[in-house]
């Protein structure tokens, strides 16, 4: 295993100066429903079809004078070096010492480095799962993965994604939260006997989990399970074995310290998701993820979907400064899909300073955020089209549904092509004016002031993203796919995207903490803290 060298920083380069003077001449001024009636190519130019994933970009501000500047930009940033060395195992996260091999998780037998460990914790994994599937022999019903973080919310999210697969005599549940109202309720639903905990965690000493865990143990012995049971309706997914057998766990699927959490639903942590919907389907995931590997790793450049998704995030941030990116996927089964992007996107390049500990003097990850379609049009899309910030949002549109209701499905589908829409066209004073009124519009206003209120400036961007069904293989595609972006708008920003130091700070100040919520010492605290402390602790 090697380091790479650090490349030139980017806002040292000659493509980001050339980006700069671009965004300056036509970036600023550039109008989306211009460019449309300039270029009756647009759509086939902006147009991607990767693995499962079909991909408008044509609702971006972007022409092809932008996308040639930000792929000089890759090149000066030596993005195809890094991404060589992402995929052969060097060690890209410095700070940890480790490379991030979640594509060799994916990858066929022989085909990327550590395939024999990862293969055979695969195929055992797969087998445990489909011995649990059998619910007439192993009388599972529910199963509990406690977890949090990227030990959750990856299968958190492809569990529902994928419900038209899953095993219609098992429940998966999720507790994360070390608020008892999480994993409470649930526990008064289950029985000791019909119920398989999984404890996800890599380091098996995360706070929340470890609590949960011993709360569900607890449970389990207090309710009729006896202690030689523990090994039956306890398993672990860790990459620390011996952290799972002091537990008592005799059942344990491993994984890697190059595994990082948020990349890890393709290793042991995806246990649950192989329990409901079984090993072939589970396959097809990996195998979905791992065209999107070759498509990042082989498609030319000016093709390459993950590395333009990345680059153009680049330019939104750090160039028109937008400052966060809304999720909409119009699948009621992506309902998680924005959380999951949260960590996946904002825990890898939520970072100030650059690979060599320089603190950098542009901006990074932006916000990721989002709900599924339709709902979110009725809760914060207003703000999407008549606010004052300009919010790139990223449409998931499905073709096909698993369900027979087509005019629902229509509908949907409508909804969402009518969002991206209207973001980008608008709607002037003059064409208001011209629509007969609403009937919620008050009788009392001059017509063109209430016309200014609902004007809409429009040229506001999205992308499209649509998959022909929502199938293990093609949510695979749509996780790599989200997975190489971060990492391309990471190493363009030269930062390290697999290390989360910024998360430690918490976890040791709670450790202080928790014994003074007890004892009642504020010695040494801040004001505030101490005051919360004691209003906390008064009968
Ligand atoms: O909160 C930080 C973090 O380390 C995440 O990166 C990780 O996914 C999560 O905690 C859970 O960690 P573990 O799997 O070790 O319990």
């Amino acid at each position: 295993m090697t380091t790479t060298p650090l490349p030139q920083r980017c806002d040292r380069t000659a493509a980001w100066a050339a980006l700069a003077g671009h965004y300056e001449a036509h970036g600023r001024s550039f109008d989306l429903r211009e460019a449309f009636a300039r270029d009756a190519g647009r759509f086939a130019a902006l147009s991607i079809d990767a693995p499962e994933v079909f991909a408008d970009l044509s609702k971006n501000l972007i022409d092809t004078a932008t996308l040639h500047f930000l792929l000089d930009l890759a090149d000066d940033c030596g993005l195809a070096a890094r991404r060589s060395a992402l995929f052969a195992g060097d060690l890209v996260n410095g700070t940890e010492g480790r490379p991030a091999l979640h594509t060799a998780l994916r990858a066929p037998r022989g085909q990327a480095p550590f395939s024999t460990e990862v293969h055979a914790v695969l195929e055992a994994m797969l087998d445990y799962a489909e011995g649990v599937r059998d619910t007439a022999a192993s009388g599972i019903h529910h199963i509990v993965n406690i977890g949090i973080g990227g030990s959750d919310l990856g299968p958190q999210m492809a569990v529902p994604a994928l419900e038209a697969y899953a095993h219609p005599g098992l429940a998966v549940h999720f507790v994360s939260n070390v608020d008892g109202h999480d994993i409470t309720p649930l526990l008064r639903r289950l029985r000791p006997a019909e119920t398989l905990f999984i404890v996800s965690s890599k380091t098996f000493t995360t706070q929340e989990t470890m609590a949960n865990a011993a709360v569900a143990r607890a449970w389990f012995l207090s309710h009729g399970g006896r202690e030689a049971d523990i090994g039956r309706h306890f398993v672990a997914a860790t990459a620390n074995t011996a952290g799972a057998a002091a537990f008592g766990i005799t059942t344990t699927f491993g994984f890697w310290d190059w595994v990082g959490g948020r990349y890890s639903l393709w290793s042991a942590i995806g246990l649950p998701i192989a329990l409901a919907i079984g090993a072939d389907h589970f396959r097809e995931l990996l195998a979905g993820a791992h065209a999107m590997d070759r498509h990042f790793a082989e498609a030319p450049a000016a093709r390459n979907l993950p590395l333009l998704l990345g680059l153009v995030d680049v330019w939104y941030r750090n160039f028109h400064g937008f400052t966060s990116r809304s999720v909409a996927p119009y699948h009621q089964g992506l309902k998680r899909l924005p959380a999951y992007l949260q960590q996946l996107e904002m825990e890898s390049n939520g970072k100030r300073v650059d690979e060599a500990g320089e603190a950098v003097p542009y901006a990074t990850s932006p916000v990721v955020w989002g709900e599924p379609g339709t709902n979110g049009q009725h809760a914060y899309f207003q703000m999407l089209h008549q606010g004052t910030d300009v919010i790139p949002v990223e449409f998931i549109l499905v073709k096909h549904p698993t369900h027979a209701q087509a005019e629902l499905h229509a509908k949907l589908l409508a909804n969402g092509l009518a969002q991206a829409q209207a973001l980008m066209q608008g709607q002037t004073a003059q064409q208001a004016l011209g629509q007969a009124l609403p009937p919620t519009a008050s009788k009392n206003i001059e017509p063109a002031a209430l016309a200014a209120h609902r004007t809409f400036p429009g040229n506001r961007p999205s992308t499209t993203l649509l998959l022909e069904s929502l199938t293990p293989r093609s949510l695979g595609a749509l996780i790599a796919l989200y997975e190489h972006r971060v990492f391309t708008s990471g190493a363009v920003w030269g930062i390290n995207s697999f290390d989360q130091w910024g998360v430690e700070l918490g976890k040791a100040l709670c450790g202080d903490l928790l014994p003074r919520l007890a004892s009642g010492s504020t010695a040494g605290l801040d004001a505030s803290t101490a005051g919360l402390i004691a209003r906390l602790r008064r009968a």
